[in-house]
């Protein structure tokens, strides 16, 4: 049986409320301009709506308010700068002047993982919604995006209770995102879902005011926007549980990698033999050195954190074998650079001293800068603890990449990397290194070694052009 989703809202459907600035359409402020303030921002700008940005950050907000975006997203700078003269956009550093201007404040700060733990932090949530709530002097609705513990609107409640008049009314709802990097503009313009947590027929209304944009975007297109009108604990939940299943995809085809490995299986054919059955899918399904980025890996400890106190942790135990065949697979390429390279594994780690190895990516994934928790940067580490000398490239994420990793060797083109390589390992999947002529490679290389850790090179090809090549979960092409 199919399960039909949810048709396009009527408008209908919706308590007409306005905006209590006075303004025609509810005016929008964004706190918090990372990666997904910023871009929210913008492309609610680009949706007709007047928008304040706003950040603690002076250098960030000058950056932003100039016209330049300060992180790499495709098709970003241009909606900024657009938006900008527009006059429909601007950024601050006041939240008098957000408390001033919007009538609903998205709340869109990071909440890394606990230094002290697996949970979330919530201390930008927290200084960013009080210090809001100070300022504010008429109604008005509060908006969590951030990705938190479920449980966290109940107590955003609290805190605006505590630092607003009663009498202003202002309320609190919840609206998880689901940006992907290298995406994040069409996934804010046209969203596969909206999903809204909210307990008055006000707030439902005046999301549905703020969120018009996209509906009506997509009417334009013949397009539907399915929208999910639930409770908060069901709209904090379903951010989590999205990344909890995707993360269980990469690491479900990562474990049938490591069983090809022993059983002489093709984990790719495998991956592509299963996603044929239209149950299953074939996105999310590729083996490799296994997921990174800002957000799967601090989300899938901080859920399994808040089962674990919500008394659930048996729920969720999985996650946490989930989180160690991702770990395992950077292992994996260590064993086979310390194979392939003719080293003994040794009681303390490889010793690989002597060795030059490129390492192609530092990304944690392609079309993106974001280095943080990536695989690749990690093995490139490893492989510099275990004494090998090892030549970092990456196509966009190379000032990201010193930051974190200063001690690292960085190299500034594919070429620089390979020259006098003993190994080349393609841990990122960009098309630079996808399309790479082998011919010319093995030519700069010092020998013809390789290993794919994303499964993205042709092995035939590489082979034939003299590579002894090695990929994730694949047999030998040699043998
Ligand atoms: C993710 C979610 O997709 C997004 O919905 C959420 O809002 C934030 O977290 P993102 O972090 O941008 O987005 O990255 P994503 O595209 O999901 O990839 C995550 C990691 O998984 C990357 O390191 C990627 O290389 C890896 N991956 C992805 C695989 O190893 N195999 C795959 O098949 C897919």
């Amino acid at each position: 049986m199919t399960i039909p989703y949810p048709t396009q809202p009527s408008p209908m459907a919706f308590p007409a409320v306005r905006p209590p600035s006075g303004a025609p359409r509810p005016r929008l402020a964004f706190l918090g301009t990372g990666y997904l303030g910023a871009t929210y921002a913008i492309c609610f700008a680009e949706l007709g709506y007047e928008v304040l940005g706003f950040d603690v950050d002076e250098v960030k907000i000058a950056k932003l308010a100039a016209g330049q975006v300060p992180f790499h997203e495709a098709g970003l700078d241009e909606l900024l700068r657009a938006n900008l003269a527009s006059g429909r956009l601007r950024f601050t550093t006041s939240y008098a002047e957000v408390a001033d201007f919007a009538d609903v404040h998205f709340i869109c700060v990071g909440t890394p993982q606990r230094a002290d733990g697996m949970g979330a932090d919530l201390t930008y949530v927290e200084t960013s919604v009080s210090n809001l709530a100070k300022h504010l002097s008429r109604r008005a609705l509060i908006v969590g995006k951030s990705t938190v513990p479920v449980g966290t609107a109940e107590w955003v409640e609290q805190l605006v209770a505590k630092h607003t008049d009663p009498a202003l009314e202002v309320e609190v709802a919840w609206s998880p995102e689901f940006l992907q990097e290298g995406f994040a503009v069409e996934d804010v313009l046209r969203p596969n879902r909206i999903v809204v947590g909210v307990k008055t027929d006000w707030a439902n209304g005046m999301l549905y005011a703020a969120h018009k944009g996209v509906f009506d975007l997509a009417a334009t297109e013949d397009r539907e926007v399915p929208l999910v009108v639930t409770d908060f604990a069901t709209a904090e939940l379903v951010k989590v549980a999205a990344n909890a299943f995707l993360a269980t995809k990469i690491s479900f085809i990562n474990a049938m990698a490591e069983v090809c490995e022993v059983a002489g299986g093709d984990v790719t054919q495998l991956s592509k033999a299963i996603g044929y059955d239209p149950r299953i899918g074939n996105r999310f399904l590729q083996a490799g050195v296994g997921f990174g980025g800002g957000c799967l890996p601090k989300d899938i400890r901080a859920f399994q954190a808040r089962a674990q106190e919500l008394g659930a942790g048996e729920a969720l135990r999985f996650l946490h074998e989930v989180d160690l065949v991702n770990q395992r697979r950077r292992t994996r390429v260590i064993q086979l650079a310390t194979e392939l390279l003719g080293r003994l594994p040794g009681p303390a780690g490889p010793d690989l001293a002597g060795t030059r190895v490129a390492v192609l990516g530092a990304a944690f994934k392609p079309n993106s800068d974001d280095v943080r928790d990536s695989p690749s940067l990690a093995i490139a580490a490893t492989l510099a603890k275990a004494g090998a000398d090892v030549r970092v490239y990456d196509p966009q994420g190379m000032a990201n990449a010193r930051l974190a990793m200063p001690a690292l060797h960085y190299e500034e083109s594919m070429s620089a990397a390979v020259t006098g390589a003993d190994l080349v390992c393609v841990l990122t999947e960009w098309a630079e290194f996808r399309n790479a002529d082998p011919v010319t490679l093995g030519e700069l290389a010092g020998a013809r070694r390789v290993i794919d850790g994303r499964n993205c090179l042709d092995a035939t090809l590489w082979a034939r052009a003299g590579w002894e090549y090695r990929g994730m979960g694949r047999p030998n092409p040699s043998v």
